[in-house]
């Protein structure tokens, strides 16, 4: 059993997925390599955001629910101990909600629309002025995601540091307006007298991997993603197609700015060899197809074993509930705890409540 008692002296992290599908070679760079090499030092919170998928999918809510399981089985796959780590479910801890409400009142409609990752997604997702209501509030309840676990450090990838930001201004509020924490204190002020502490962003070794099209962000809505759970041949065919815009082997290849070395330099462990290959590549020594098939062999490399777990979890649906179940129940324990310090200091401490999930 993890432990997530208050006497645990290992520092805290939190983060998460939105379940919109399965996770890719850019989430694993930006964030999930960072949680498994976390996840012994470190007592981890990984959250999978299922309300948040509704901000853009509420009509589609039953594949919401099979993403969910997905992206579990994602973590557990890509390495994700449930003994040392908690999985959970965001719909299934109230005291998020909660959260979000309190901290909604804490930040101007102004500040919310300044934030720089929701008015890219408006834009990439061609939302116009159609996104909901609650569309604009996801980046208050992912403050309220992170805050309630009071995490020092959030994994994410370079995208999301503007939600960081946000929710370390809603906990310096929060402190300042409920706790009578000193406006000019610094962190450790907050961390001491505060309700919340004020969390830092903790970006991947890539911070933004490039798509097999050369010109995006890696994923799933442009079609330009290679998957932890693709095929050891859908990756070779991806590799494949990778756009380098070089026309023949014999041409002076260019490196810069071209997602193949992109990804030898994320994935390749031999740095000699790519240090080599790149040379005879600009020289116009070695063709692009050399260079792909080598980049698929130590792609499948890395996802071989991912594959071999998934299998094994693929054939258990069971198991893969019931590490939700008991990561969602641990969860609920740390969340339920920091709404009854918030209440407290809000004031609105009038009853005191137990919370238990039924498991069937
Ligand atoms: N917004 C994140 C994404 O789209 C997912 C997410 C939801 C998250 N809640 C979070 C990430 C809390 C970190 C912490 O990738």
């Amino acid at each position: 059993m993890a432990k997530t008692n208050e006497t645990t002296a290992k520092p805290r992290i939190l983060t998460g997925d939105t379940p919109t599908g399965r996770l890719h070679l850019g989430h694993y760079v930006g964030s999930i390599e960072n949680r498994l090499a976390l996840q012994h030092s470190h007592d981890c919170f990984f959250i999978i955001a299922n309300t948040h998928a509704l901000t853009t999918r509420a009509e589609e809510s039953k594949a919401v629910r099979q993403d969910t399981i997905q992206i579990a089985i994602d973590y557990l796959a890509a390495g994700i101990d449930p003994n040392q780590s908690t999985i959970f479910i965001q719909s299934e801890i109230p005291a998020i909600a909660e959260l979000t409400w309190y901290f909604a009142m804490l930040l101007g409609y102004g500040r919310l629309m300044r934030n720089p990752t929701v008015k890219d997604e408006i834009t990439v997702k061609n939302l116009g002025d159609s996104y909901s209501f609650g569309f604009l509030m996801y980046p208050v309840g992912q403050a309220a995601d992170i805050l309630a676990f009071r995490p020092q450090a959030v994994p994410v990838g370079e995208d999301q540091v503007p939600h960081i930001e946000m929710t370390r201004e809603i906990a310096r509020r929060f402190n300042v307006v409920y706790s009578g924490v000193d406006p000019q204190g610094d962190d450790a002020a907050h961390a001491k007298k505060g309700v919340f502490p004020v969390p830092e962003a903790m970006v991947g070794r890539v911070s933004r991997l490039v798509g097999t099209d050369g010109k995006n962000k890696m994923s799933k809505s442009l079609d330009n993603a290679i998957y932890l759970s693709d095929t050891a041949k859908q990756v070779q065919k991806k590799c494949n197609k990778i756009f380098t815009g070089r026309m023949s082997a014999s041409d002076p290849g260019v490196i810069e700015g071209n997602p193949l070395w992109a990804y030898h330099d994320a994935f390749n462990p031999d740095k000699g060899e790519v240090q080599d290959m790149k040379g005879r590549y600009q020289a116009g020594k070695v063709g692009d197809g050399d260079c792909k098939k080598r980049l698929a062999e130590v792609i499948n490399a890395l996802l071989d074993p991912m594959r071999a777990r998934r299998a094994e979890l693929e054939a258990q649906p069971d198991r893969v509930m019931w590490v939700l179940y008991e990561g969602t129940g641990r969860a609920n324990a740390v969340a339920e705890e920091t709404l009854w310090r918030a209440k407290q200091a809000v004031g609105f401490d009038f009853f005191r409540r137990g919370l238990s999930l039924v498991g069937d």
